[in-house]
Order: structure tokens, then sequence, then C-alpha cells
């Protein structure tokens, strides 16, 4: 009898401990990666960077903004390809790494219309589909973008976009 109950705790046990060992790996099976490393990490954001800007120093569009060619012309496109994989590194959730300035401050001398951010954002699709990046992690990054256009259109009010897929 007391053999019985004895075996019967043991088996209780065993079975809550089954139980929170399940609930556990079934939470970190949903548990998502961060979109840093469902992208592809340093190497990824690199590539993408590396990509966008020389595309953005050479878009026309945005050259016909004075003060967006003056920086171009400067061509400290090494430097800033840098600045801007950390940012992305970092709100992506990355290392938390981005040295440069907070968005408004960067942008503001810039006279950045909305239009404008509009071409950075096609620029940064285009990169995506490039690059490969899956349909879920683009959506990701285009509304982490979206979210900067307060900070960024400085010449005018900013407005709602045109769908940017
Ligand atoms: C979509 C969101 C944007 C993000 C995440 C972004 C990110 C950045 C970052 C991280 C910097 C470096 C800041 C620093 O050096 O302290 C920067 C600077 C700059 N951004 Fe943006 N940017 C965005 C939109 C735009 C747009 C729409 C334009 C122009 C159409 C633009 C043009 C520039 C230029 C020219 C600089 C260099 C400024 C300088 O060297 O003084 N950016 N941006």
């Amino acid at each position: 009898m007391r053999t019985n109950i004895l075996k019967s705790g043991r088996s209780a046990i065993a079975a809550i401990g089954f139980a929170v060992a399940m609930t556990y790996s079934s939470m970190s099976a949903f548990a998502e990666a961060p979109l840093y490393e469902r992208i592809g990490g340093y190497k990824a954001v690199a590539a993408a960077v590396d990509h966008l800007v020389d595309n953005i120093y050479k878009n026309q569009t945005l050259n016909k903004n004075p003060t967006l060619k003056a920086v171009h012309d400067l061509d400290e496109r090494a430097a800033f390809k840098l600045v801007l994989a950390t940012w992305v590194m970092e709100n992506t959730g990355g290392p938390k790494i981005y040295f440069g300035r907070p968005m408004d401050k960067a942008h503001l001398p810039l006279n950045i219309t909305n239009r404008e951010f509009n071409v950075i954002l096609h620029e940064c699709l285009e990169t995506f589909y490039q690059l490969g990046v899956g349909q879920k992690e683009i959506d990701e990054l285009m509304a982490g973008l979206e979210a900067q256009r307060e900070a960024v259109v400085t010449a005018e009010a900013p407005i709602k976009p045109v769908a940017a897929k």
C-alpha cells in the first residue's frame, strides 16, 4: 500500500514536471526571433545599406533637392553607410550601437518633403526585393521606416503616403 502511494506520488510529480517542460518548449517554439536575426544579422544589414545608399546617391529625383545634392557631392558615403547600418541594427532589435544624431536633428537642415521621403521608401523596398527579404520582414521594416516620417519630413507637414508595397 505504502509503495503504491509513493509510486503515485512520484508519477504525479513526473507528470507536473513534464507539463512544465512542455509549456516551456511550446512557449519558446512560439517566441519569435528579433527582426534583426530574421533578416540575417549584421551581414544582411551591411549588404542592404551598401545597396541602398549607392542607389540613393544617384537618385535623380532626390538630387533635385540642392541640399541633398550637396551632401551627395561631398561623397562621405562610407561613413554614412556605417552610421546608417548601426541605426538599422539598433532599430530592428540588434546590438544597441547607434552613435548618430536623433532622427529629427539629423534631418532638420535637409528640407525633406513627403515625396522625397516616399522616394527613399521606394528605394528601401527595391533593396529588400533585390536581396530577397521575406514579405513578413519587409512589412515590419517598412512600418519601422514609415514611423520616422514625422521626424524626417521637415519641408512641410507630414502626410500619409501612397501604398509602398
Ligand atoms: C526613412 C527613414 C530614414 C532613416 C531611418 C534615416 C536614417 C539616417 C541616419 C541614421 C542618418 C545619420 C545621422 C547622423 O549622422 O547623425 C541620416 C542622415 C541623413 N539622411 Fe536620413 N534617414 C531617413 C530618411 C531620410 C530621407 C527621406 C532623406 C532624404 C530624402 C534622408 C537624407 C539624409 C541625409 C542627406 C543625411 C546626412 C546628413 C548629414 O550628413 O548631415 N534621410 N539618416
